[in-house]
């Protein structure tokens, strides 16, 4: 949860304070009013990357050059609220990143003390585009979840897969192949320990995630979710990569393994099972992803006590008013602190109890003011 934030050279948004409510904070203003740019500021200090493009150099102020978010947030304990700070300049490679006035090179670690879920207008994408997006809903809750089993696991794994990568790539002869060995050994041996754990975390999200669905999504499709571990569980996974060499040497990447996993979201009727992007309206989906991201934030307060902070950008995109008010009444009833955009603040204060601590702040043209 965030207490207070001071945000410089984001995109249009010159110079701002905000001190939001612990529940909604509703952001309005016309089109191109810096009502994004609010969010985005928050998004890149809770370690994610920029908000659209991934990239935190394109939100620097092109007149300005540099960008600095500062933030009171709660401290993992709760006992109190610790300052962080990031910033980044045209000048300068790396964002300097600084909490309770100690400079880390880790970005992971605004991650860990910000959990932050985005819905935006492109959400439904996930279950349309490749498995990278669905095996990052995953890793979330991996990364909150499972945090210190996971997180050097992965790294791990990242470095061993370009190894590997990089020793396909230099494969002239079949006589090198044996080269390649050593990271077969290295990547089963790491693919197989985030398997035990991305499979436990699956198991205990499933059955949160379709009482959401329930509640959530009354499109009447039978959906069915289920993780893929990234090769055949049938098979061994070295035989798996070895099978494959001269796939990979061709493609010049490594084509299974655990940085290959995914969440296959199906519907399942009397003929079978198939895809839910075939199936589904571009609302549904989206409706689809916002339980999948709800049910994660109930698991992450079950397991930590902690709650997290929701990002609404643009959230009519795809959805009628009927689920506007579903989202959103979510979120509330979860206790997260959600900050909304909305080009008018009433369209969001009419869908929820006038006893919810809600402020409206009003953008134009990157200037912020409390209603
Ligand atoms: N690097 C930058 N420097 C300065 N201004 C920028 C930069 N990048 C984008 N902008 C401008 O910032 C303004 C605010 O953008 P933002 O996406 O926050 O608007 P918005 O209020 O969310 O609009 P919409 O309602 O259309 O979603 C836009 O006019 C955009 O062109
Ligand atoms: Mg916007």
């Amino acid at each position: 949860m965030i207490k207070k934030i001071r945000i410089s050279g984001v995109r249009c948004i010159k110079n701002a304070i905000l001190e939001p409510s612990e529940k909604l904070n509703i952001i309005s203003g016309a089109n191109g009013s810096g009502k994004t740019s609010i969010l985005e500021s928050i998004n890149i200090i809770s370690g994610m990357k920029h908000f659209k493009s991934g990239k935190i150099i394109d939100s620097i102020n092109h007149n300005m050059g540099y960008l600095q978010i500062t933030a009171d947030a709660l401290s993992m304990n709760k006992s109190s609220y610790i300052p962080i700070a990031i910033s980044r300049k045209n000048s300068c490679k790396k964002p300097e990143i600084k909490i309770k006035g100690v400079a880390t090179s880790m970005v992971s670690n605004l991650a860990t003390i910000m959990p932050v879920q985005k819905i935006t207008a492109n959400t439904f994408q996930f279950l349309e585009s490749s498995s990278k997006f669905r095996r990052g809903l995953l890793d979330w809750g991996m990364f909150h979840v499972k945090h210190s089993s996971f997180f050097p696991l992965w790294q791990q794994l990242q470095k061993a897969v370009n190894q590997r990568n990089i020793a396909l790539k230099k494969i002239i002869s079949s006589k090198q192949i044996n080269e390649i060995f050593p990271w077969d050994f290295l990547i089963e041996k790491i693919s197989l320990q985030i398997d035990l754990l991305r499979q436990a975390y699956f198991d205990e999200l499933a059955p949160i995630f379709y009482d959401v669905m329930n509640n959530l999504c009354g499109y009447g499709y039978n959906l069915k979710i289920s993780y893929f571990c990234g090769w055949d569980n049938k098979r061994k996974l070295m035989e798996e990569l070895q099978n494959s060499i001269t796939k990979d040497i061709n493609q010049g990447y490594t084509s299974c393994g655990a940085h290959k996993a995914d969440i296959l979201f199906e519907i399942e009727n009397i003929k079978g099972r198939k895809k839910a992007s075939c199936v589904l309206s571009r609302g549904e989906m989206k409706l689809t992803v916002c339980a999948f991201k709800i049910a994660q934030s109930i698991l992450f307060n079950s397991k930590t006590s902690r709650k997290c902070i929701f990002l609404l950008d643009d959230l009519p995109a795809e959805l009628d008013k009927n689920n506007i008010d579903k989202v959103i009444n979510s979120l509330i009833t979860l206790d997260s602190q959600v900050f909304v955009t909305s080009i008018e603040a009433k369209d969001v204060t009419k869908t929820v109890s006038s006893s919810v601590a809600a402020k409206v702040f009003v953008v134009k043209k990157g200037n912020v003011q409390l209603t």
